[in-house]
């Protein structure tokens, strides 16, 4: 042993730790299913926010990643990752501008567009630098986040395409609101329902307009049942990287089996700080370490020892179990599945990479914050 071999149990807590074979497990799978289907893959960064991880996922086979906010292209441009789309709208003056910078040296960026104004906004700002981009039209199929109506589309594509410094490429239809309906059959029902109508949408374009060629869609609930619909070219998903128990608590098939084509390779390290009670024990993840929403994370390690998290506080959380005499002593570390996991990520600055019980390495979380 080298005394700069590192283990998990040298690691202070509350940290993220990613468990390296896992995520390989799960980069080449998606990678594989994908390729299958004859489709891409632009994997949306906004779950893991890690240069690194993207340049992975690239190294895989990814053809470029998604990006939620210009803060965050900026990151990957930095770290010189290409291929960018950013799959919300970018629509203040400042914003543009930055957008436009980035263009310099990501020639390749690419944007989504959902109002009149802002393809104007666009056009023109583009036009005073020289400059062109290729936009792709985000058409809202149900979420009602942001996207145009799909009877409003063609009117805006053509708009589009009469703006001489804006390339239409494609379009967007992401349907966030369909990616965790429990039931296998409901979600894919739903999703294709949805979709279908980005696809009377996408086949006028592609006949008419020589460059839209480009169908971006799905995420990780509905990856194998939007791979079944032809016009779609390439999935945006994010969450199969790291998982989380929102995701793992859906059907992965019509025979209702667990969602458990990709592992937890994400896991929160805490420690149980504080043991002077019957009935449960106290650790040092709290609200801050672990983002509240979408349930409660889910004990992994010690396998199988029916231990319960609960909220406890900005700074700690409860641990319980069934059975008091096995709750475990002082200075016990527990592994975690988070329950959503993109906001917590945003929480950490680094991921320790581990593979068993050794530390491999660490990557840095440098798109953390960057929500602009
Ligand atoms: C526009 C967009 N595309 C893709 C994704 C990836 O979805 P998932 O994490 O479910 O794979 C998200 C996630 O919120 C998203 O907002």
């Amino acid at each position: 042993m080298t005394t700069t071999e590192k283990y998990k149990s040298d690691l202070e807590t509350p940290c993220l730790v990613l468990d390296v074979d896992v995520l390989e497990r799960n980069l080449k799978k998606m990678q594989a299913v994908v390729e299958h289907a004859g489709k891409n893959i632009r994997p949306h960064v906004k779950t893991h926010k890690c240069s690194a991880l993207a340049q992975r996922q690239i190294e895989v086979g990814a053809i470029g990643v998604c990006a939620a906010k210009v803060s965050e292209a900026e990151a990957l441009v930095k770290a010189g990752l290409e291929n960018i789309l950013i799959t919300g709208p970018v629509v203040t003056p400042s914003k543009v501008e930055k957008l436009i910078n980035l263009l310099t040296t990501a020639s390749s960026l690419m944007v989504v567009v959902d109002h009149p104004g802002n393809i104007a906004l666009l056009d023109t700002a583009l036009r005073a630098r020289r400059m062109s981009m290729g936009v792709l039209l985000d058409v809202d199929v149900g979420m009602h986040r942001t996207g145009a109506r799909p009877s409003d589309a063609l009117a805006l594509a053509e708009q589009i395409v009469s703006c001489p410094n804006l390339r239409l490429q494609g379009i967007q239809a992401y349907a966030g609101h369909v990616q965790h309906i429990r039931s296998y059959e409901k979600r894919k029902h739903t999703s294709h329902q949805c979709l279908q109508e980005a696809v009377h949408v996408f086949r006028d374009l592609n006949t008419s307009v020589p460059t839209c060629t480009i169908f971006s869609a799905s995420g990780t609930g509905t990856f194998d049942i939007d791979l079944a619909v032809p016009e779609v070219s390439e999935l945006q998903v994010g969450s199969y990287v790291c998982m989380d128990t929102e995701y793992l608590e859906i059907e992965s098939d019509d025979k209702g089996t667990r969602f458990e084509s990709f592992g937890p390779a994400l896991r929160l390290l805490t420690t149980v700080i504080s043991v002077n009670h019957e009935s449960f024990v106290t650790v040092d993840a709290g609200l801050k370490a672990l983002y509240q929403d979408g349930g409660k994370p889910q004990v992994i390690v010690p396998e199988n020892s029916g231990l319960k998290y609960d909220w406890f506080g900005d700074e700690y959380g409860k641990i319980t179990c069934f059975d008091n005499s096995k709750l475990p002593s002082i200075g016990t570390v527990l592994e975690l599945i988070t329950s959503h996991c993109d906001p917590t990520i945003n929480l950490f600055d680094r991921y320790f990479l581990t593979r068993g019980e050794k530390v491999t390495g660490t990557w840095l979380i440098d798109l953390r914050g960057c929500s602009q």
